[in-house]
């Protein structure tokens, strides 16, 4: 299979992929005989009556359907958690971790199922409401293994390492810096894509319970800027050699299950529809920003949006920080201190975040949840104060946010596995009173 890429222009819009030639269906969606002996199958990811604008379904014509599977078992997983209910109690301190080494697969074998650690977890998967934040530490390719999440979709940032993703639509390769999203209820597996030190891959995950990820509206920002559809990437058709067995394995109502296959899920020859899997690079974010002064809220660095059923009000948003000038006038440029009704997991990717140039380590987080006042550090404090506010380049750098309408609840793999910084309020204790009246 090559990893080719088609241009996603829209969401809403239909796209069409064959890997043989003639194995579209012309005209119709499921003829009494499909060309080349294949089965017609249809996947929806909303109800069949969702307004026309959030109606997403792909038609699938495949060498086998996807009912042929074995019984399954449940698999136990000790790191996987899923809603509000899978977090310990936390007190409403801000928190940071230090980003959680990738062990030698000779140590801890992990592919992307065996290496996911639960973060935060908020919502309830069975009722589509919340989220949670993972990450995955992976070593080895998943091989013959397939995972499919029944509970949400999967957003993925790469920290460290390079991936290649095989969906039952075809391939992505993906590198920090871009991120991907897998659709849910569709196959897919996820491999470090690389060989030696390479072969180490870290990525924050959002497991989304609710409403599918889409482009934010744009207001009085117009037609064009943040994200532009065009610069989503879906794959072209391609299936995988059938070589016998498969091992699935699905996240469904928060458990996962595993069953035996006697052929490989990734049997699409050919597909049309607008729910489908994509990557999209944030080089190619348009950010914008103050040109006269003070800062816009952060909602203007609005990747997708998860609505809620409150206008507004997401169930959760991705949000980028990406390289940017500066030029504000007479403003304190980083993140304002502040505590918001929203909750608010970060990581970085690479390079250093404006509000805390120390401690919050690419590969780390944080959780600032809703009403946890935060902001600058000390030192971020006292530079941003005195600095000469000549225009300036924020570069190297790419932090992003999960936040979300519910409240987060950490994990006891992030309260007790080790990564907890135990000293974050610290950075804080140098902000002195400077009133003087
Ligand atoms: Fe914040």
């Amino acid at each position: 299979m090559n990893a080719t890429l088609t241009y996603l222009a829209g969401f809403g819009n239909q796209h069409q992929s064959e890997a043989v030639p003639g194995a579209l269906p012309a005209g119709r969606n499921s003829p009494q005989r499909v060309a080349h002996g294949l089965y017609a199958e249809l996947v929806s990811g909303s109800a069949f009556t969702a307004p026309r604008h959030a109606n997403l379904r792909t038609w699938l014509y495949r060498r086998r359907p996807s009912v042929q599977v074995g019984g399954y078992t449940p698999l136990a997983h000790a790191w996987l958690k899923t809603g509000s209910a899978g977090g310990v109690n936390a007190p409403p301190d801000p928190m940071r971790w230090h980003p959680v080494p990738i062990p030698d697969e000779t140590t801890l074998p992990l592919d992307f199922i065996d290496g996911l650690r639960t973060m935060v977890v908020n919502g309830d998967a069975d009722a589509q409401t919340g989220m949670a934040a993972h990450l995955v530490l992976m070593n080895r390719p998943m091989g013959r293994r397939a995972f499919t999440n029944a509970d949400g979709e999967m957003l993925l940032v790469p920290q460290q390492g390079r991936l290649r993703i095989t969906t039952e639509l075809g391939l992505l390769d993906v590198a920090p810096g871009e991120v991907a999203l897998l659709p849910r209820g569709m196959p897919f597996k996820v491999d470090p894509h690389g060989d030696g030190p390479a072969r180490l891959a870290r990525a924050y995950v959002c497991e989304n319970y609710g409403a599918p990820f889409r482009l934010p509206e744009l207001g009085p920002i117009g037609s064009n800027g943040l994200a532009n559809p065009r610069d989503f990437l879906a794959p072209t058709a391609a299936f995988e050699a059938d070589a016998g067995g498969y091992e699935l394995v699905k996240k469904y109502g928060g458990e996962l299950w595993r069953a035996d296959a006697a052929s490989t899920p990734f049997n699409v020859v050919a597909w049309h529809g607008n729910l489908v899997p994509f990557k999209y690079d944030t080089t190619t974010f348009m950010t914008i920003g103050s040109i006269s002064f003070d800062h816009p809220d952060p909602s203007i660095f609005t990747v997708l949006t998860s609505p809620s059923d409150t206008p507004g009000t997401a169930n959760c948003d991705f949000v980028i920080f990406p390289p940017r000038w500066l030029v504000a006038e007479d403003t304190f440029r980083p993140p304002w201190y502040h505590r918001n009704l929203m909750s608010e997991f970060m990581g970085l990717v690479h390079g250093q975040y404006d509000a805390k140039p120390e401690g919050f380590k690419p590969g780390g987080a944080s959780l600032h949840n809703s009403m946890v006042p935060h902001g600058p550090d000390a030192e971020a404090f006292d530079k941003a104060s005195a600095a000469t506010l000549a225009p300036h380049k924020l570069d190297d750098t790419l932090a992003f946010m999960f936040e979300s309408r519910w409240r987060f609840r950490p994990t006891a793999f992030a309260m007790s596995g080790g990564a907890l910084d135990t000293g974050y309020a610290a950075c804080w204790a140098g902000l002195q009173d400077r009133f003087r009246p």
